[in-house]
């Protein structure tokens, strides 16, 4: 019996296990690139709010040992657009905000609050005092203590290195700013950083006007 012309292309590709693998394997990545290509493009078209500064030294600081620390394992920093998360947390989270974090923090993973607007929800000695003794303030809390960030003075030297490696992927950082980094960690503690991180979180919300029509602003 002779098959149609078209039915024995296809009979040759599915008798030779590698070309029927080469094939398969191009078309999944056609697939993928329709689906990936047009994310990148987006990536590229979120812009700074004007309001939104890279981070200064200490709160660049802070947000390193926030990494280092895995505060992130049980905080997200991503309101979503749910009722009951805006009026938890606040105003939803939008990408424009998070252009200068890297990595970014946002997450899913929530064994504690989300953290995206805790900047001034509490004093700097409330951070200070939960950070060393989370029960002492919160009984039930089952968040780790960090007493030892107290004690830890942070080395002002490497933070040039830092600013100039962000710089070169994009941050704004003006000589200047870079040149007069270490003398904004003198005699700071590792706990000074993370508080003045923290106070900064959700600061950088984007004005009403700019999130008219709900676009990636
Ligand atoms: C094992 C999970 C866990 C880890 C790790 C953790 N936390 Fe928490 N965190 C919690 C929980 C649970 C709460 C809620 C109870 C409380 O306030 O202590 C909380 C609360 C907080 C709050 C108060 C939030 C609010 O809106 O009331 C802040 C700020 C905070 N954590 C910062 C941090 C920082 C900074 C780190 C890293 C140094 C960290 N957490 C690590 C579980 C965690």
């Amino acid at each position: 019996m002779k098959f149609p012309i078209r039915y024995r292309h296809f009979e040759k590709i599915e008798k030779h296990a590698w070309l029927l693998g080469i094939l398969t394997a191009f078309m999944v990545s056609l697939g993928g690139l329709a689906e990936i290509t047009p994310l990148f493009m987006e990536a590229h078209r979120v812009q700074p709010a004007d309001n939104i500064k890279p981070y200064g030294p200490l709160r660049l600081a802070g947000r390193d040992i926030y990494v280092r620390e895995g505060c992130h394992v049980c905080h997200s920093q991503m309101i979503r657009k749910l009722q009951f998360e805006t009026q938890r947390y606040g105003p939803y989270s939008v990408a424009s905000e998070s252009v200068y974090d890297r990595p970014f923090q946002w997450g899913s993973k929530r064994t504690g609050p989300d953290l995206a607007r805790v900047g001034g929800k509490y004093t700097d000695a409330w951070q200070r005092e939960h950070l060393i003794a989370p029960r002492s303030l919160v009984p039930e809390s089952n968040m780790p203590a960090y007493p030892w960030l107290a004690e830890a003075t942070i080395d002002p030297a490497d933070i040039q290195a830092r600013m100039r490696a962000l710089r070169a992927l994009g941050d704004p950082y003006s000589s200047e700013s870079i040149a007069e980094a270490p003398e904004a960690l003198k005699n700071k503690t590792e706990l000074d950083a993370l508080v003045a991180y923290l106070q900064g979180l959700g600061r950088n919300r984007p004005s009403p006007d700019a999130l008219k029509g709900d676009a990636v602003p």
